[in-house]
């Protein structure tokens, strides 16, 4: 353990609830999004990186050096063993505290990662660590949902229920619940895969944050980086008070 206290999460840490993260997760425009912004970089550090989605497919595709750090050792296990997953540095790291000895000209958080760190204390660790990595012509960029617009509150079991088809478990029926603390920004969301074949249970409880976007400018700030362009959505439309994210695409900050 190192000096940050980690939650551990066993959607992210139960090798069994891990397996479903790419069948409920498909590839999107957030992805596609850091890959147009990776094209032609040498350099590329996925923060959060998962089941390796995106550090993987990069990888397989392009010359890019890229690292992945994560720290659930399933997630990893599965981005390890997935195609192009050998031509990633993967890393079991928190990304508020790794520190991997090399610059990178692009940064990405994808898939809300960001929103895993609850405190400003941690969102500021997680932005420095973004600092600390960057090239001096690097970029970075990742999102988090805007509070405003509130989108927890779909996530009941009457909006959520899916139905899967699990490589390994066959048929399972998915369902989400939540509940919002309004004094610290916090969702605290439950993920259940129910096995059709024999009723087994597999279930997670999450917590993440939902900071505002005046924390997220002055944090930024603070960690020395500097945002280019405020997006709402990964289709890289303009923020507004009602966008679904905050996605800042900047840089390090230009010493004046
Ligand atoms: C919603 S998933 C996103 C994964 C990936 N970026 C994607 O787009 O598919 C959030 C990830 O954040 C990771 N995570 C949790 N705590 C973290 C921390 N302290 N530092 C870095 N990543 C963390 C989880 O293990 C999980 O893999």
């Amino acid at each position: 353990m190192n000096e940050y206290s980690a939650h551990t999460d066993r959607l992210y840490e139960d090798p069994d609830i891990a397996s479903f993260y790419d069948i409920d997760n498909a590839w999107s425009a957030d992805l596609d999004c850091c890959r147009s912004l990776a094209a032609g970089t040498a350099s590329l550090l996925d923060l959060g990186c998962g089941t390796g989605r995106f550090a993987a497919e990069l990888a397989r595709r392009s010359d890019c050096a890229v690292y992945g750090v994560d720290p659930a050792a399933a997630m990893l296990d599965i981005a390890r063993h997935r195609p192009g997953g050998d031509r990633v540095t993967w890393v079991q790291g928190d990304g508020r505290g790794v520190r991997l000895g090399r610059r990178f000209d692009l940064v990405v958080m994808t898939g809300h990662a960001f929103q895993v760190f609850l405190t400003q204390a941690d969102r500021q660790a997680a932005l420095r660590t973004i600092a600390t990595h960057l090239e001096p012509e690097g970029r970075f960029i990742f999102d988090s949902r805007n509070p405003a617009v509130a989108e927890w509150r779909e996530w009941t079991p009457e909006q959520s229920g899916r139905r899967i088809e699990h490589p390994r478990f066959g048929a399972v029926e998915a369902w989400n619940d939540v509940s919002h603390d309004p004094e610290t920004a916090v969702v605290t969301y439950g993920t259940h895969y129910r096995v059709s074949a024999d009723g087994r249970m597999l279930s997670s409880h999450s917590r993440i944050a939902f900071a505002s976007r005046s924390e997220l400018e002055r944090l930024l700030d603070e960690a020395g980086l500097e945002v280019e362009d405020w997006y709402g959505d990964w289709e890289r439309r303009p923020c507004t008070p009602t966008s679904p994210d905050f996605i800042p695409l900047g840089r390090l900050r230009r010493s004046s």
